[in-house]
């Protein structure tokens, strides 16, 4: 996948996006990341990509001309034209699904706000997809953009070592996930729960469903309201000791 960033601080994605989980897809050839840098597309040929808003808001806009420049000389490069983002506090709030079916397109363009926003238009002219992190307004969409590269590079094909590692954690099944332990067994007299070191594969996995529905249960019950919970997770749920 190919993910182009456009902002008024390219700068600051290179430690983040170079470290960890993102910065190996990017070794290993399945991420491209290109930044660019908002201002090289001013009409003015001195860098000025923001105005004063009509109708007497406060603040400065950025306007639509860079960012249509900036996209149309990408589209142009690229042969054809990615899946547009804006991120906003005003968008879809992203979660679990929405990185998947990101992760699915070839390229991503995001475009990064900053002050008090962009000219309406370019949104419009490019049928972006605005995307929000969180209900909470940040400076800007650097920020947010990080989150969503983060969020959906780590479920390309090939970027975690084996696929478990995503299909089985937070958010992916619909639920939270488990609690995990390493060693010792026993930490400042907390001890690993026995089954766990059981060996017993069937017993385990019931634990684990079983966690994972009491997790879910207890911190987010948003999250199984429309789950669709099979015979053995009602009964997990409902007499959590019995099965164990
Ligand atoms: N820009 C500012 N706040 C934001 C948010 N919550 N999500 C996405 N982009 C933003």
């Amino acid at each position: 996948m190919r993910i182009d960033i456009v902002t008024l601080f390219p700068e600051v994605f290179s430690s983040v996006l170079e470290e960890s989980i993102v910065g190996r897809a990017r070794k290993k050839g399945a991420l491209q990341i290109c930044c660019h840098q908002l201002r090289s597309f001013s009409p003015d040929g001195k860098g000025r990509v923001d105005d004063t808003v009509f109708g007497g808001g406060k603040g400065m806009l950025l306007a639509a001309e860079p960012f249509a420049r900036c996209i149309d000389a990408l589209c142009e490069h690229l042969g054809k034209r990615p899946h547009i983002l804006y991120m906003s506090p005003r968008g879809k709030v992203l979660d679990q699904a929405m990185a998947r079916r990101l992760s699915k397109e070839e390229g991503l363009l995001i475009l990064c706000g900053h002050y008090e926003g962009v000219d309406e238009r370019v949104l419009e002219e490019y049928k972006a997809e605005e995307v929000s992190i969180g209900d909470y307004v940040l400076t800007g969409g650097e920020l947010p953009a990080m989150i969503l590269a983060d969020a959906v590079s780590r479920m390309l094909p090939g970027v975690l070592s084996e696929e478990l590692c995503f299909t089985e954690e937070s958010h992916f099944s619909g639920l939270l996930e488990y609690p995990q332990y390493t060693k010792p067994e026993c930490w400042r007299g907390r001890k690993v729960p026995p089954v766990l070191l059981s060996g017993h594969h069937e017993k385990i996995r019931k634990w684990h469903r079983r966690e994972a529905l009491r997790v879910t249960k207890e911190r987010r019950p948003d999250l199984l309201r429309g789950y669709p919970l099979s015979a053995e997770d009602r009964k997990l749920l409902e007499e959590p000791e019995e099965l164990l």
